[in-house]
């Protein structure tokens, strides 16, 4: 069998053609940064409009890429939840109307889960059961991950999602955006002892959760405080640029970390898969790494490729295709955080 999995979730479009065996024969992601680039962060109505403009191209070329047409194809798989309501609806609107033509099943796929199953992917070999740490630019989840396709929500973030606050960060130190690969960057040539950053619930082992946004606002405030005007206007030096970064950074991840090993605890499992574009961190990959090693745990972290959004994650669909959970043409969006 071969399905077409189509990622709209957020800024990115994607599709991929994945066999039944979860072999990969063709992959796309068409990045819509540049056009996002100087609002600071993904503007919902530009990032819609951008997937209409590409989803046909980008399908096309995932099956050139897969040495396939649409008449090989036996299942479409969708990511409708959770993202950008526009966004997930061109993604959803292009993928019921392959099933219509084709005549084939219509798998719908949770974009977080998918993140997750990218690990999978990238391990080419079972990595179920595991406790799941997400974090993205939306979202910032623990799970226990039973089997590919049985999660169970065990906590989120109460605010900011860990990406989100990379990105905001990055803006106040005028770095651009997306704003983790350049915060990343800028600490590499920091201290990140220089400033003491909040860390919310660090110690609170029965608290699964996490809080950003106390984090952000003592970044402000080192910056420059509130009645001396715009964060962004504040010329740093290099030096205060990079040790902010990185105090910033170290923030993050010692709060994930812990996390990530308390969910551990708790849930008596000895495997954590990561997924989302944060786990792109290079920081945020060796604390992982250490802290894994140390008790004995197995580590899934996938490339760099498969951290960020992309369709190959959407394989997930051949676990829910083998259950027989396939949707029908009532399928709608489903834009906010699914609690399961
Ligand atoms: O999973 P993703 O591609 O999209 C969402 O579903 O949100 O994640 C994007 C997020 C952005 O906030 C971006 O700044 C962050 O992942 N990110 C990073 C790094 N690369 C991407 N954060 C920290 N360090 C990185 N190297
Ligand atoms: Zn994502």
């Amino acid at each position: 069998m071969k399905l077409l999995t189509i990622e709209t979730t957020c800024d990115e479009t994607a599709a991929a053609v994945v066999t039944d065996d979860l072999d990969v024969l063709g992959s796309v992601v068409a990045s819509q940064d540049q056009l996002h680039a100087r609002f600071g962060g993904v503007v919902p109505e530009i990032a819609s409009r951008a997937h209409v403009e590409r989803i046909l191209p980008v399908i096309d070329t995932a099956l050139n890429r897969a040495g396939v047409t649409l008449s090989d194809i036996d299942a479409v798989a969708v990511a409708n939840s959770p993202g950008l309501a526009g966004s997930l609806l061109v993604g959803l609107a292009a993928a019921k109307a392959l099933c219509v033509a084709l005549d084939v099943p219509l798998v719908a796929v949770d974009h977080l889960h998918a993140h997750i199953f990218a690990c999978r992917m990238a391990a080419g070999e079972d990595i179920f059961p595991c406790a799941g740490l997400i974090v993205s630019g939306g979202h910032t989840s623990l799970y226990r991950c039973r089997t590919a396709i049985n999660f169970e929500l065990l906590g989120g973030t109460i605010d900011d999602a860990a990406g989100e606050a990379f990105d905001k960060v990055a803006a106040m130190l005028g770095l651009g955006f997306p704003g983790g690969p350049a915060v990343e960057k800028a600490a590499a040539a920091g201290d990140p002892r220089a400033f003491q950053f909040p860390r919310s619930f660090l110690r609170d082992k029965d608290r699964l959760q996490f809080s950003f946004s106390g984090l952000k606002t003592a970044v402000r405030y080192a910056i420059c405080p509130p009645e001396a005007g715009n964060p962004e206007d504040v010329k740093l030096t290099p030096r205060q640029t990079a040790d902010l970064a990185a105090s910033f950074q170290e923030a993050v991840v010692d709060v994930l970390v812990a996390k990530s090993m308390q969910a551990l605890d708790h849930t008596g499992l000895d495997t954590l898969a990561v997924g989302g574009g944060v786990a792109a961190n290079g920081a945020l990959r060796r604390r992982l790494e250490a802290a894994t090693a140390e008790r004995n745990a197995r580590l899934f972290v996938p490339p760099l490729s498969l951290c960020t959004d992309n369709a190959v994650m959407g394989a997930i669909a051949v676990e829910m295709l083998k259950a027989g959970q396939t949707a029908d043409l009532s399928l709608d969006v489903q834009p906010g955080l699914v609690r399961s």
